[in-house]
């Protein structure tokens, strides 16, 4: 197996790199072999080199299995064209998996009393390749528009795979779909395709205007189980999300195409913190989790959500959670947490 490692730009550099001592942990002791290839691409390859990301980089990451992503800067600027973007088209990972699963034992810390962890566990699925991420623009000085763009195919294609994810055993077969089809005549197709899939695969459906959808994921969020949507509104609900998790720095995700998984942080590369040393690794630590769900890796996935909850237990965070601790010694925590819980056969049931 083949795993390209990219860590982008900002805290992206900071944060998988203790994301990666775990990789390691379990890859030399279980012998897993694991062939790790960094490759680089991003903002500062394009300040560099001219060029974010070329046709060979492209080569390789199709080369992998699976690649583990930081983050990269994306600059308001029409010649910059979103490497992220890019490799999600390239590889055609239309589905957008973003839990909203909180650590065991955070809103302890952080003393939230108005919420109970065990009301938010639902997962938000994004429809990746379409939508207003078409990459259809005019742009002009008086005038510039984007094209929405939503098809049967991609809208079907989406549905399936969250609605064979609300059948699965840790789910409770219910499906929302979320959606703007009063105003945006487009997304009566999503709305259609998704509820006719989700009803032939016998998925609970209902729907969701995303306004108050917004609204209620925050109120009453125990209502919900799988969520698809469109593109943009996944990536905006998945920011809104992340405030039930209790920072944005905890929130992990996964893009999967047929052929390739991607796992990333939901959070982008915060030039506000960057070099700092402080960003919290967890949301790319808990991105690593995914790839070992995705890799049918039970135990090692269970051991690292012990560990990071083990981390949120002794306050060992960063500033976004109110701690002191930089992000290398909250990695360093997880990591000897992950080896003394292996050690001490944990998660063996799971
Ligand atoms: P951001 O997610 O980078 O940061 C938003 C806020 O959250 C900042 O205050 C930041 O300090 C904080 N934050 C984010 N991650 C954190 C972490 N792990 N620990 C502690 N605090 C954290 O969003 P932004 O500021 O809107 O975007 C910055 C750049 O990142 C932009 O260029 C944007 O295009 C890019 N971006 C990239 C990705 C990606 O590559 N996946 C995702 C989102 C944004
Ligand atoms: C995300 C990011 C990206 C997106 C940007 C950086 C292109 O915000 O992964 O959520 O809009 O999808
Ligand atoms: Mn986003």
């Amino acid at each position: 197996m083949r795993t390209a490692i990219i860590e982008g730009d900002g805290i992206g550099k900071e944060v998988i790199p203790e994301a990666v001592a775990i990789l390691d942990y379990f890859n030399e002791t279980y012998d897993w072999g694991i062939e790790k290839v960094p490759v680089e691409v991003g903002f500062g390859k394009w300040e560099r080199t001219g060029s974010a990301i070329t046709d060979e980089d492209i080569a390789v990451l199709k080369s992998c299995n699976s690649i583990l992503f930081g983050a990269i800067t994306t600059v308001i600027d029409p010649s910059y064209k979103s490497v992220l973007l890019r490799i999600r088209k390239e590889l055609d990972l239309y589905a957008n998996i973003r839990p909203i699963l909180p650590i065991p034992g955070i809103y302890k810390l952080l003393k939230i009393k108005d919420r109970k962890e065990s009301d938010v566990n639902m997962i938000i699925v994004r429809e990746n390749s379409e939508g207003l991420y078409s990459g259809i623009e005019e742009i002009g000085d008086e005038k510039s528009t984007t094209t929405r763009v939503i098809t049967k195919k991609a809208s079907v294609r989406i549905a399936a795979f969250a609605s064979n994810l609300a059948a699965g055993a840790e789910r409770k077969n219910s499906l929302t779909v979320v959606h703007k089809s009063n105003v945006l005549k487009s997304d009566k197709l999503f709305l259609d395709s998704c509820k006719q899939t989700a009803e032939s695969k016998g998925v609970n459906v209902s729907d969701k205007l995303v306004d108050i959808f917004a609204y209620d994921m925050i109120m009453t969020p125990e209502k919900y189980d799988v969520v698809v949507t469109t593109n943009l509104f996944g990536d905006i609900l998945s920011d809104l999300g992340a405030v039930l998790l209790g920072s944005i720095g905890l929130a992990p995700s996964a893009n999967f195409g047929d052929n390739q998984a991607f796992f990333e942080p939901v959070h982008g590369s915060a030039p506000d913190i960057a070099g700092k040393g402080i960003a919290n690794p967890m949301a790319a630590i808990l991105s690593l989790k995914m790839m070992f769900e995705w890799m049918g890796k039970k135990r090692e996935a269970c051991l690292v959500n012990r560990a990071v909850s083990a981390a949120i237990h002794d306050k060992i965070v960063t500033p976004d959670l109110g701690g002191k601790y930089s992000t290398k010694e909250v990695g360093d925590f997880i990591l000897s947490k992950v080896r003394q819980l292996d050690a001490a056969s944990f998660c063996l049931e799971d």
